[in-house]
């Protein structure tokens, strides 16, 4: 079955200067986010840009919209792309929190029905969906909100599946009043050629979708409340999970402790030893030692009874089982060692202003306080880095390195006679 995400709407109620599809949802811009959770569930996976140069994942195919306005014409922009008759699902790309693995439901409707229509419970307070029209379980039409102004019990999530028998009565969508070619004619048409229209109840946690900049807040916060309720069955331990804010992909295992106010950006596995304290910010990491509270850890790993302490920043670089780095320092590009002490204020400098710099710090090291490492460099095992060292050469295992000029010592006051 392809998956068609329909991204090409000129999106004129979003205020936003950026088009809606890409507006970054907790860490990731939505299209992405759809895309990536659709190549999950379907290797052929297609979406309908009004411009090629948007960015998508690798192994989706990008279809531009060339025509005029409207779902209608960017569906019929896949079908004349595909040039085939093919079973498809078609997704809206506004509606961020589509779960796609409820979604394979639709490509077993049963044999003599046509078409499956995604629809939910109309979400109170939140009306301006197509409004769904159902006789004897079977779908006959939908009206848009705005030329049906009361409300139905049911209305369109805009998620619809088109087998390849019926896909090509998308060439037959008339042009509205408006000018617009609304995909959810193909209902009508459907059922006066005598085909069947099956609806699906979502969840409509699932399928809300964002037209303003208000409901585009409505939604963030919505994914909150569901990807935290997955969180609360994971098995860890929040202290006060309404205010952790998680991504669509942010893994949690058993045994993992969480503290209040802790944001996890996507990419993040929280492992079973964890401890992620207060005011922490992760992304792209895997954790499995104590972190926080006041960590940022930008990407990388921080391995068993590793721990990275308040005001710590790290960035693609590993902190390996026992390893410390307990207060104020930065860590850049490193690849740390088990057991090694990193003293409060280290710095490793891993950017000479154009490209960045590997560091290696071996087993067992003692990096003293306010050391500033300067990248490239290799530390063997055991190495000792005396406090306040500027170090750019490389140091053997088992070496004490200094650098940093003598002190003198001088009277204060003259002496007088
Ligand atoms: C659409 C449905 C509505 C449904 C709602 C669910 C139609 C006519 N209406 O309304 O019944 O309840 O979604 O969220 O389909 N797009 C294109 N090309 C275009 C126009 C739009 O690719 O020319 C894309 C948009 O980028 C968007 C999606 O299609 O991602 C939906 O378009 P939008 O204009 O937001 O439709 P709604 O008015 O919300
Ligand atoms: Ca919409």
């Amino acid at each position: 079955m392809d998956i068609v995400i329909l991204a090409a709407g000129l999106g004129s109620r979003f205020f936003a200067g950026t088009s809606k599809v890409m507006v970054d949802f907790w860490g990731i811009p939505v299209l992405e986010m759809l895309c990536l959770n659709a190549l999950k569930v379907s290797s052929s996976v297609y979406v309908v840009v009004k411009d090629l140069s948007i960015v998508v994942p690798d192994g989706v195919v990008k279809i531009l919209q060339e025509d005029a306005y409207g779902t209608g014409i960017a569906a019929q922009s896949y079908l004349k792309f595909v040039g085939e008759n093919r079973n498809v699902l078609i997704i809206p790309g506004d509606s961020p929190l589509v779960d796609f693995n409820t979604l394979k439901h639709f490509s077993n409707l049963g044999d003599d029905v046509e078409i499956g229509l995604g629809i939910m419970k109309t979400p109170e307070g939140s009306e301006h969906y197509g409004r769904v029209f159902q006789e004897n379980g079977l779908v006959q039409k939908i009206i848009e909100y705005k030329h049906h102004h009361e409300k139905t019990e049911y209305s369109n999530t805009g998620i619809i599946f088109l087998s390849k028998r019926v896909v090509d009565l998308l060439f037959n969508l008339p042009i509205s009043e408006s000018g617009e070619v609304y995909l959810t004619e193909i209902v009508q048409i459907a059922v006066n050629n005598g085909y069947k229209v099956k609806s699906l109840v979502l969840p409509y946690e699932d399928c809300l979708g964002f037209n303003t900049i208000a409901e585009f807040h409505s939604v963030l916060s919505f994914a909150q409340v569901k990807w935290r309720k997955k969180a609360l069955k994971s098995g860890a331990i929040f202290y006060d999970i309404n205010t952790v804010y998680l991504s669509y992909d942010t893994v949690f295992e058993a045994g993992a402790v969480v503290e209040p106010y802790t944001k996890f950006a996507p990419g993040v596995c929280v492992c079973s030893k964890a401890v992620v304290k207060s005011f922490s910010s992760l992304s792209n990491c895997r954790v499995n030692g104590v972190v926080g509270p006041f960590a940022h850890i930008r990407s990388g790993e921080v391995q068993e009874k590793a721990e990275v302490g308040a005001f710590v920043e790290m960035n693609r670089s590993i902190l390996g089982v026992g390893s410390k780095a307990k207060h104020l320092s930065y860590l850049g590009d490193a690849y740390i060692e088990d057991s090694v002490n990193i003293g409060a204020g280290c710095v490793v400098c891993n950017y000479d202003g154009k490209n960045k710099h590997k560091t290696n710090i071996g087993q067992g090291s003692f990096v003293g306080a306010n050391t500033t490492i300067i990248a490239p460099i290799n530390i063997g095992k055991d190495a000792l880095l005396a406090a306040g060292s500027t170090l750019n050469k490389d140091i053997p295992d088992g070496v004490l390195a200094i650098a940093r000029s003598h002190q003198t010592n001088k009277e204060r006051f003259s002496k007088k006679d």
